[in-house]
């Protein structure tokens, strides 16, 4: 048995979990789970990263204590990963004693080999707020450039990277004033001493995968590595260094130790010695992180290890960042999804298992594409798993399974002998391959109730012992895929041992070895819905509604701001005129929509409905247009006012002339035509957005 710590990234106290994390809760947990199948004893430790200058200004905008936030946002934390099924054996706080201990030895231990020394930094110091500032909290004008509103590190334009005192009109996004440079005194860590460990550890012995591995070699162990600035002058929120008052440990110090302080309040809890974890070689440690923070936990922290003589990591394992529909998660297009946001709507064995599908052990990024994870969910979990036992164990409820196996054509020995192979793959962190060999049983087994057709069989009061065996194969074949899919889909396992009168407990990886005869089948109840684009649609709008800017000055009490029902609009319009069906933004942006003034209106005396009107887009630009608003409009009310239109309709020739624009309007027709105008301030050839 191997005794296994697993930890993932410590999440940022600062804002919540969202679909993007994710991706490593989930993949870890899996992982977690699979071990324990296997018989190995395995903890999941994690905490919150809860020091830093973001969650200090963020406490000081919402008038509480950096305490308060941290307490706050650790129990939205918790109730995301709860309802994601996701299961640590201890959620610290980096924040907490036990951490603060674990900082003094290792703090001690780089004094001790001399690797600390002082050095004077300038930094951008505001005054107003009293503090330095850290680079994303500067903004000005590149260096390089001259492209404005740039953060202070690096230029998002021409990509420079440059320090925050050679950026141009720099100013503090904290008070909006110009910061001045000040010198501090700023403890470093020369971790150039340590390069050589790091080449080692780094290149040999398989501790990173392979792409990584050369990364490192190419981009900072080919060079002289620069000093770890490890220290923050007051204020900061955080741990103040021992040995060096006002000053404190810089966030990436005291974070990573976190792993070791939330295993030692573990161990206080469990009545176990922290040292066998962190100090004893016997013990594997597994480290997941997406890729952003790879440079933390594969130069500095194994060099933090290393120096005070703590175990090194036996691997660390790197996942890509999430994307939405191949594109970066964005807030406006409402893919920036809360878990929160995720669990009103869905079922997160959807994800849990969309993820796995996705997850291949490699560096890649992973899509979440929405109608790929439909499609996922419902030909996989619904179609191949859940069907296998919706079609089968309701006839079983009184028969029970028959008392000894049934001939299957080899369909269990299949899937028992799959048992290696799967096990391999969940250990490479494969998952992708785990769904596809798990659901090549069932495809196999759905074609064989296919065949056996148990619906007809049932029928036939000659054929109830037939039918008890089929069934009997279908379940035991389920049974096989629940217990290894049991690592992804914690939820249905439970259910599915319950229906089958065992407990999850009870099952290891081997449980798929050996048949369950002669016991009785309960009482099925549903164990998984198809997955509905509607919902999908309605938790992209929450998002998006979620995260519309909200104006909160100088409306409270308009009219415009009063509670919805006091208008009592009516639904007739909505019911004349359904909503079509969702467009992308991108759709939305072929359309140009433009401010245009109406400078001449006529009659068109042959048509009934029509005006003929000139608009003007500024300048010398016009355009032709018969609008069908005679019913509702005079020419001589029109000239001079300001409309809305689509600019780049295609042009269409009719029975008087070119129209080469349509004009923007509301309404059933006849009397009823509204055209739309754009608040005072607008001038033609504005673009609508
Ligand atoms: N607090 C640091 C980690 C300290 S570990 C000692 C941090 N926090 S984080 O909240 O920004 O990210 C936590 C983990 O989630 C990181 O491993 C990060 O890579 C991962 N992800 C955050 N956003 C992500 C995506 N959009 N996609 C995939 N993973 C992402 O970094
Ligand atoms: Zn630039």
């Amino acid at each position: 048995m191997r005794k296994i710590l697993v930890t993932s990234a410590l999440p940022y106290a600062n804002g919540p979990i969202h679909i993007g994390h994710l991706v490593e809760y989930i993949q870890t947990d899996i992982w977690v789970r699979a071990q324990r199948l296997r018989g190995n004893k395995c903890i999941y430790i994690c905490a919150d990263d809860t020091h830093g200058t973001a969650i200090m200004i963020r406490a000081q905008r919402e008038g509480i204590t950096p305490e308060e936030l941290i307490a706050s946002v650790r129990e939205q934390h918790l109730a995301s990963f709860t309802g994601m099924g996701i299961r640590f054996d201890n959620y610290g706080s980096t924040n907490a004693p036990e951490n603060y201990e674990s900082c003094k030895e290792i703090w001690t231990a780089l004094r001790a080999a001399g690797l600390v020394h002082e050095k004077k930094v300038t930094q951008l110091f505001d005054t107003q707020a009293g503090t330095f500032l850290a680079d994303r909290f500067v903004k000005g004008t590149c260096p390089k450039c001259g492209a404005q509103d740039q953060y202070g590190d690096s230029c998002d334009k021409c990509g420079a990277t440059y320090s925050p005192a050679d950026l141009k009109d720099p100013i503090s996004a904290l008070s909006g004033t110009t910061p001045e440079l000040r010198d501090a005194e700023h403890l470093m860590v020369e971790i150039e001493r340590l390069r050589p460990f790091l080449t080692e550890w780094t290149q040999q012995g398989n501790h990173l995968q392979p792409e990584i591995a050369n990364y490192l070699a190419g981009h900072f162990l080919c060079d002289e590595l620069r000093d770890w600035d490890i220290s923050r002058p007051a204020p900061y929120f955080g741990f103040e260094i021992p040995d060096s008052p006002g000053n404190y440990w810089y966030v990436w110090f005291d974070a990573p130790i976190g792993y070791i302080g939330s295993t030692r309040v573990w161990c206080e809890k469990n009545g176990e010695n922290w040292e066998d974890w962190w100090k004893n070689p016997e013990t594997e440690i597994h480290h997941f992180i997406g890729k952003d923070i790879t440079y933390f936990h594969t130069l500095f922290w194994p060099a933090m290890l290393k120096t005070a003589g703590f175990n090194l990591p036996e691997k660390v394992h790197i996942h890509g960042m999430l994307t939405t529909n191949g594109e970066k998660m964005s807030k406006s297009k409402g893919t920036f999804i809360k878990a929160d946001t995720y669990l009103k709507y869905l079922d997160p064995a959807y994800l849990r298992y969309y993820f796995a599908s996705k997850l291949t052990g490699r560096v890649d990024d992973v899509d979440l594409n929405f109608s790929d994870i439909r499609e996922k969910v419902n030909s996989d979990l619904v179609g191949k798993l859940v069907n296998l036992a919706s079609r089968t164990a309701k006839f079983m409820k009184d028969l029970g399974l028959s008392a000894t196996y049934p001939e299957d054509g080899g369909l269990f020995a299949f899937g028992a002998s799959q048992m290696e192979e799967i096990a391999q793959a969940y250990e490479e962190c494969d998952f992708a391959r785990v769904t596809r060999l798990v659901m090549a049983i069932g495809d196999r087994a759905n074609k064989f109730v296919e065949d056996s057709a148990p619906w007809t069989l049932r029928k036939d009061p000659a054929k109830q012992q037939e039918l008890q065996d089929v069934c009997t194969i279908a379940l035991n074949i389920f049974r096989q895929m629940v217990i290894y899919l049991s690592p992804i889909l914690p939820k249905l396992a439970e259910q599915s041992a319950q229906l089958l009168d065992e407990t999850v407990e009870s099952w290891s990886i081997e449980s798929v070895q050996k048949p369950l005869c002669g016991t009785k089948v309960n009482e099925f109840s549903h164990l998984m819905a198809r997955m509905d684009e509607k919902v999908i649609d309605a938790m992209i709008e929450e998002t998006k509604e979620e995260n519309k800017p909200v104006d909160t000055e100088n409306t409270a009490g308009t009219e415009e701001n009063a509670p919805k029902s006091q208008w009592d609009d009516s639904a007739q319009p909505l019911t004349d005129e359904p909503l079509e069906e969702m467009c992308t933004i991108d759709d939305f942006c072929k359309v140009d929509l433009r401010v245009a003034r109406i400078v001449m209106a006529e009659e068109v005396p042959e048509a009934r409905k029509l005006l003929h009107l000139t608009l003007s887009l500024g300048g010398d630009v016009t355009k032709n247009v018969f609008a069908g608003i005679k019913s509702a409009y005079k020419p001589e009310d029109l000239v001079g006012r300001l409309v809305v239109c689509v600019a780049n309709l295609q042009p269409r020739q009719m029975k008087f002339g070119m129209s080469e624009a349509m004009i923007c309007a509301a309404g059933p027709g006849g009397k009823d035509i509204f055209v739309l105008s754009p608040d005072t301030g607008a001038v033609p050839g504005q673009r609508v957005h």
